[in-house]
């Protein structure tokens, strides 16, 4: 008899709590009908027009030309190289330009946009609708395909100035120290990602590309010539008494006002100058 009292006790309170946790539903349910977001309503279509260099070797005949593409820029990240990215992913697979990083390390996403050589994945993509942006690969060089620049004469450049520390007394057992003040003096050229964007701005270079060894390789030289740890210097200066490799810097600067790190390859190259000039 007890136990069927408490059983009829529990039934009523369980009738109890089950119809207020109802209640309590059907109240958030309908609070939560009250908040509910409204529908997201599709991003209002801003398309901007850009203008891309392409040419196929598998086509010699066909000339280079410029294609249209029209991107939306409520759907697109605000780098050239998103719009890139978009444009390959979801309107034309056969576009080609190299990237890797995107963040400006590594240098591969270099080309002429508007322009001003520099790189896809640092240039903000402007909002101005009625302005096509147009795209071309790194001028005078031979292109590989669509805005693939060939860099093989670029590379060749850098490996002939030895880009590597030379020193035949090299501490053999304890490391090979820098002074702070020394280190310092490598600021401003280390960080050079070897994206060629001043060497193919600059007017020099292009007419003299299998000679002169532009502003890249140069600044790469004289990063070694200012190491206080490489002791051929000299050497390395020597290499460049002619009339190619070095004097046909003019110093109009178009490589430091386009290096899209910030860098001064046209300092350096007067550093080097300078030095050679004064025996220093
Ligand atoms: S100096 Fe600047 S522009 Fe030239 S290769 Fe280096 S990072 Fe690129
Ligand atoms: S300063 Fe020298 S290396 Fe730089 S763009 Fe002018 S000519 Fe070329
Ligand atoms: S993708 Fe590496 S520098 Fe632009």
């Amino acid at each position: 008899m007890l136990a069927s009292r408490s059983a009829s006790l529990l039934a009523s309170t369980s009738k109890v709590a089950s119809t207020s946790s109802l209640a309590a539903r059907a109240f958030s349910v309908s609070a939560a009908r009250q908040h509910a977001a409204p529908a997201p309503v599709p991003p209002k279509q801003k398309l901007k027009e850009f203008k891309i260099y392409r040419w196929n070797p598998d086509q010699p005949s066909e000339k280079p030309q410029l294609q249209s593409y029209k991107v939306n820029l409520a759907e697109c990240g605000p780098m050239v190289l998103d719009a890139l990215i978009k444009i390959k992913n979801d309107l034309d697979p056969t576009l080609t330009f190299r990237r890797s990083c995107r963040e400006g390390i590594c240098g591969s996403c270099a080309m002429n946009i508007d322009g001003v050589n520099t790189l896809a994945c640092l240039s903000r993509i402007d909002r101005d609708e009625n302005k096509p942006k147009k795209i071309y690969p790194l001028p005078h060089m031979y292109i590989v395909k669509d805005l693939v620049p060939d860099l093989t004469q670029f590379y060749k450049q850098y490996k002939s100035i030895e880009p590597f520390l030379k020193n035949d007394n090299v501490p053999v057992n304890s490391e090979h120290l820098q002074s702070p003040e020394d280190r310092k003096k490598l600021d401003g050229m280390y960080e050079c990602i070897l994206c060629a964007c001043c060497s193919t701005s600059c007017p020099s270079y292009w007419w003299n590309q299998d000679e002169y060894l532009g502003p890249a390789a140069l600044m790469a030289a004289y990063r070694w010539m200012a190491d206080s740890r490489d002791s051929y210097g000299a050497e390395r200066k020597e290499r460049m008494q002619n009339s190619l490799s070095l004097y046909r810097c003019h110093t109009i600067f178009n490589c430091s006002r386009t290096c899209p790190k910030g860098l001064n390859p046209a300092k350096a190259i007067a550093q080097i100058k300078l030095e050679m000039a004064t025996g220093a």
